[in-house]
């Protein structure tokens, strides 16, 4: 099964943005290790990031029919973009909401996710070993499993 790892605005930075909130590890390394953990549980990850969010769209449209979930940290589009909303929706595929950080301990601004309604779950605030997790999280789901 292919799956998407994609990542938005400001996050090719991690490693030296803001290290105290998200961590040192870099985008590379999360995407490593994406596609290593992926490998264990039988995906074949693909990884994007941009900063742009007509760009993540197209990413999430060419991700229908080609990719069976997608693991998406839409960064600060989360809390402010209906376009990403309707674009998954519109891709129809298992989505699961990723951030580094746990948004709801943050400002006031950061505890709405306009996608979460959207989304089959959201993993947050276990920094960079949230990505394997989403991704465990996401097989489980294509699984069936129900546990
Ligand atoms: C983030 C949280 C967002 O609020 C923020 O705008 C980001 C990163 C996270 O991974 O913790 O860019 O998505």
């Amino acid at each position: 099964m292919n799956i998407l790892v994609l990542n938005g605005p400001n996050l090719n930075l991690l490693g030296t943005r803001e290290p105290s909130i998200y961590g040192h590890t870099t985008l590379p390394d999360i995407e490593a290790a994406c596609i290593a953990h992926g490998k264990t549980l039988g995906l074949a990850v693909s990884c994007a990031q941009s900063n742009h969010e007509g760009a993540l769209v197209d990413h999430l449209h060419a991700a229908r029919g080609m990719m069976a979930g997608v693991v998406l940290n839409a960064g600060a589009y989360t809390h402010t973009s209906v376009a990403l909303r309707d674009a998954i929706t519109a891709c129809a595929l298992p989505v699961v909401e990723l951030h580094l950080s746990n948004t709801h301990a943050r400002e006031a601004f950061r505890h709405v996710s306009l996608i979460a309604p959207v989304c089959i779950g959201v993993i947050q605030g276990f920094g960079a070993r949230g990505y394997p997790l989403a991704l465990s999280a996401l097989h489980g789901h294509l699984r069936g499993d129900t546990a």
